[in-house]
């Protein structure tokens, strides 16, 4: 499984790819908001273009990508445009994201399939954000998406919501099988938890041979990066404290705390004389 880092943050990417363990960056409007936030509340000045060079030159070599803010077709195809020209040159690995149903009311509209065929068409690779359901992935999958995104954070929280259990902290796991609430599992037309989503993703494009890699995106802490593991899912992409969260565990520090109080005095001269 490659893992991305979910951020628009400079010294989070940074530090990640120090670490060798990062395929690919992915960012949208509210990372980038969060990450332009930090840096003006610490009253630093910014230019947003030099900041996303820098960006994609950390990055350099692995996927890295940039979403439109329009919502009809004409608006994102343009903006995808402008994004990749404006930056892909600087290290080749632009790829531009478009939201499967860009229409903000109930109803849908095909613009965000149309944008993805023909950006797909124009060889620019498509990463197709906020899928929720299956067929919206088969849907992004057959239009000539590269990646698909299921958000399987936001799943978890809809059916929490659901049910109006709205105690829950963002970060809070969610049973990858679900759970009960009156005789029944908790469900959105039959996917358990955002896993679950994920899972049946995963399964319908290996069926069917589908070339478009799966992200499972919106993750919101260690366990769920395991079972999305475990689906087979090509891509998780991880916010910074989820990859803390991943390297951490009681008993690897009390192990840790043992070595170093068991170091004797021939040992350490090993190494330090
Ligand atoms: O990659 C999508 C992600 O940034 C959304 O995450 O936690 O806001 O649902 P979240």
């Amino acid at each position: 499984m490659k893992i991305f880092i979910d951020t628009a943050k400079i010294d989070e990417i940074q530090e990640a790819f120090s670490w060798g363990i990062i395929d690919g960056v992915t960012t949208n409007p509210s990372l980038i908001k969060s990450a332009l936030d930090e840096l003006k509340n610490k009253g630093e000045k910014i230019d947003i273009e030099t900041y996303i060079k820098n960006i994609l030159e950390i990055a350099k070599g692995f996927p890295v990508s940039l979403e439109v803010i329009g919502s009809n077709f004409e608006e994102m195809y343009k903006e995808a445009k402008i994004l990749y020209e404006k930056f892909n040159k600087i290290s080749n690995n632009v790829v531009i994201k478009i939201p499967i149903n860009p229409s903000l009311g109930e109803k849908g509209n095909y613009d965000g399939l149309k944008t993805i065929y023909k950006l797909s068409k124009d060889g620019i690779p498509v990463n197709v954000t906020l899928i929720m359901k299956v067929e919206q992935a088969i849907l992004a999958s057959k239009a000539g998406a590269k990646y698909v995104s299921p958000f399987a954070g936001r799943i978890d929280d809809y059916l929490r919501n659901k049910i109006k259990w709205n105690d829950f902290k963002k970060e809070d796991y969610y049973p990858e099988n679900g759970i009960k609430f009156k005789e029944e599992v908790i469900n959105d037309e039959g996917i358990l938890s955002g896993v679950d989503l994920v899972r049946k993703i995963v399964d319908v494009f290996n069926k069917y041979n589908f070339e478009t890699e799966i992200i499972a995106a919106s993750i919101r802490n260690s366990r769920q990066v395991r079972e999305l593991a475990q689906t087979g899912v090509h891509i998780a992409t991880v916010p910074f404290y989820v990859l803390s969260e991943m390297l951490v565990h009681n008993k690897t520090a009390e192990g840790m705390r043992k070595f170093v109080q068991d170091v004797v005095p021939e040992y350490r001269n090993v190494f330090y004389k």
